[in-house]
């Protein structure tokens, strides 16, 4: 375990922060890793109230806590950014242009920006797109982001800060629920799954996207920012490529290990999202340069999805059961007294 970094993660309470932070934890120590998000999150160890777009608060929680590395994960995801534009580009590109100011001033040695593959457009190899294909993304969030690897290349030429940035694509756990992306369906579809309920599903049968596992995405982070400088060779983001993976895909996964599960495609806003993404990424360089493999394709993904969502539905249906059973029995013995 590495003690000596101290570590500030933003936008600690999504999808990814609920994840890393404790992975983080596990490798600094949990008294080094503090822990922020819009509200005080319900976590142990250190935690702060952060609105990255106030540039002051921002400016302050650093000076005060001095960590040596920010994980930014604040942001405002695609499905939602195209909805509310103005927030998307005040949370993911004036934001993090807060923290990468408050960052410089105040001596942090090490920052992480979560790219997204929304910086591609439609312009942009579909098949294995290579980390210099074109970025002339077509949402907002995807033009934020491509903004912000500018930005963190700007800052790392500019005043040599070391900021590292990846490009996710949709990442698949079962710790945390997603927070109003367009590949948000990959999860849920395993909770309507082990709920026997039909999935309504927002992208066409077709619509292939790249996917990565929640643990080869912490894993992979953790990996990059404690890789040695002179490994990280890229002027903008590395891909961080898991599988390629379409609806119709994670069906055929779901229905060899239950066949009964039905879906049924409902294309909404989020299909002319993923339209204009790749299917799959090339992430040759990031594979190279400091050692990325991810472990999971999507059949041993899905296995471990169902196994770990149906395992979570049963430990609810046990806590509500156990909740009735009480109040049953409260309800009883206080007949039984009203009566005797
Ligand atoms: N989850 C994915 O599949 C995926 C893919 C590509 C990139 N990313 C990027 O990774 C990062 C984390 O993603 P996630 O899936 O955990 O997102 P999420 O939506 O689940 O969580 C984002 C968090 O940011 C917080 N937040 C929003 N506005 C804020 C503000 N003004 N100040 C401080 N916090 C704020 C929210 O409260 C939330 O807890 C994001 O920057 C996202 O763009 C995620």
């Amino acid at each position: 375990m590495d003690r000596k970094i101290r570590v500030l993660v933003t936008g600690c309470d999504g999808q990814i922060g609920r994840v890393l932070v404790p992975a983080l934890r596990e490798r600094h120590g949990e008294m080094e890793v503090v822990a922020s998000d819009l509200r005080e999150p319900e976590v142990s160890g250190p935690v702060a109230t952060l609105d990255v777009t106030d540039a002051d608060a921002v400016r302050a929680l650093i000076a005060r806590e001095k960590p040596d590395h920010v994980y930014h994960l604040a942001g405002v995801l695609s499905a939602v950014g195209e909805r509310d534009p103005g927030r998307a580009w005040q949370v993911n590109l004036n934001g993090f242009l807060n923290v990468l100011e408050a960052c410089r001033e105040h001596g942090v040695s090490r920052v992480f920006f979560p790219s997204t593959i929304a910086v591609y457009g439609p312009d942009a190899a579909s098949e294995a797109t290579p980390d210099d294909a074109p970025t002339r993304p077509t949402t907002v969030y995807g033009i934020a982001k491509a903004a912000g690897e500018n930005l963190a290349a700007w800052y790392r030429r500019r005043f040599n800060l070391d900021v590292r940035v990846l490009r996710y694509p949709g990442v698949i756990g079962w710790e945390s629920l997603p927070g109003g992306g367009t590949t948000d369906y990959a999860v849920e579809i395993y909770h309507a799954a082990v709920a026997n309920e039909t999935y309504r599903c927002p992208l066409s049968a077709e619509r292939a996207l790249p996917m990565l596992a929640m643990a080869d995405a912490i894993r992979g982070t953790i990996d990059f920012m404690a890789a040695p400088a002179e490994q990280i060779r890229q002027s903008t983001g590395y891909n961080l490529g898991g599988f390629s993976g379409a609806p119709q895909d994670f069906v055929a996964a779901i229905t060899r290990l239950m066949p009964t599960f039905n879906v049924q495609y409902q294309p909404d806003h989020r299909d002319q999202i993923a339209a204009s993404w790749p299917a799959g990424l090339d992430d040759s360089a990031a594979r190279q340069d400091w050692g990325w493999a991810p472990q999971f394709d999507i059949d041993s993904l899905s296995e471990e999805m169902l196994a770990q969502c149906a395992a979570q539905l049963a430990a609810r249906a046990a806590a509500l059961a156990a909740e009735v059973a009480g109040r049953r029995y409260d309800n009883v013995e206080r007949l039984q007294r009203k009566a005797g």
